[in-house]
């Protein structure tokens, strides 16, 4: 079996896995930074849905919209929350701009020592967008003390991947804006979505700007909307073989859901079969090795195995 020292997490985007060596670093901070539009709520939305394939326990926090708009969004693209989830309606959490500071130095951290003795497998953890609480505290001083507390708490607690606005006008970029360096700072990982209006396939982009414990790829990957997995990004360019993220990342997730059926089904030798098919697919590490597991478990044999 293929054991590594650091625990990655499925992002839910193929690509993204791809650029950072299998995905997040389990118990990280992550940010996905961009200006508005650029794909940053879809790229959220991914990373819970991936969460309830996998069975994680998560929190999506939203500080911006409702959580029907953001699951009919979701939906939109096929990402299909309302299958997966036993209680979508409460998936997500608005949190009111009134509430943002109570919310986060005294609710969060409360919240996030109750939910540590639960006896849960992992947990994902959503802020979407983190911009609003950066404006509670102005002065970059405060909002690293504000955000190094908050950050404790959450990544002892699970793996986070945050949102961070990108103050630029449509087809200009800078990520040292004073409204996105703070938590770039903090972050373990930083991606950067951007649309910068070129047309064609890098009309919309993909980077990797900062990964710690990561030998991440540097370059800037075409990324575009797509239905199924809600945004891909074109990693062709580093593979030496050619495969299609959105066909990839759809048949993932049918097996997934395949294989969450199967462990609720009566019969046991299914259940035990859903098990293994589950430790393989959390085990998966590299892209090489996914392919060949899903083309294992999608043979004819063990499906007729399972059909039995
Ligand atoms: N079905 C779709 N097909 C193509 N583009 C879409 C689709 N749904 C949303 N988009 C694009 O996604 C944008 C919103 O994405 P979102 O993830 O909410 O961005 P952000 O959170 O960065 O503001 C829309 O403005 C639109 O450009
Ligand atoms: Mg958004």
């Amino acid at each position: 079996m293929n054991m590594s020292i650091t625990e990655r997490i499925s992002s839910g985007i193929e690509g993204l896995d791809i650029l950072l060596q299998g995905g997040m670093i389990k118990n990280t901070i992550n940010s996905i930074v961009g200006s508005s539009g650029t794909g940053k709520t879809t790229v959220a939305l991914a990373y819970i849905y991936q969460g309830l394939l996998e069975g994680d326990h998560t929190l999506y926090l939203s500080f911006e919209e409702t959580p029907s708009k953001l699951i009919a969004g979701a939906e939109s693209l096929g990402i299909r929350i309302k299958e997966v989830s036993q209680n979508f309606t409460e998936l997500i959490h608005l949190v009111e701009s009134e509430k943002i500071v109570e919310f986060m130095t005294n609710i969060l951290p409360a919240l996030a020592q109750k939910l540590k003795h639960k006896n849960v497998r992992h947990t994902r953890i959503i802020l979407d967008p983190l911009t609003p609480i950066l404006w509670e505290f102005p002065s970059e001083k405060e909002q690293r003390k504000v955000l190094t507390k908050i950050y404790q708490h959450l990544s002892s607690l699970g793996t986070v991947l945050q949102t961070v606005e990108e103050p630029n006008a449509f087809g200009q970029t800078d990520i040292g804006a004073i409204e996105t360096r703070v938590p770039i700072y903090l972050s373990d990982t930083v991606v950067h979505i951007q649309n910068l209006g070129l047309g064609g396939k890098y009309n919309r982009t993909c980077k990797i700007v900062k990964s710690r414990r990561t030998a991440h790829h540097e370059g800037i990957f075409p990324m575009h909307f797509a239905q199924g997995s809600g945004i891909a990004i074109d990693t062709s360019s580093i593979q030496v073989e050619y495969n299609d993220p959105l066909v990839y990342d759809t048949r993932y997730n049918e097996l997934m859901k395949k294989v969450k059926q199967m462990s609720k089904d009566k019969d046991p030798k299914k259940r035990i079969i859903a098990q293994i098919a589950k430790n393989l697919l959390n085990d998966r590490q590299e892209k090489g090795d996914k392919i060949e597991l899903v083309d294992a478990l999608t043979s004819p044999q063990i499906l007729q195995e399972v059909k039995k």
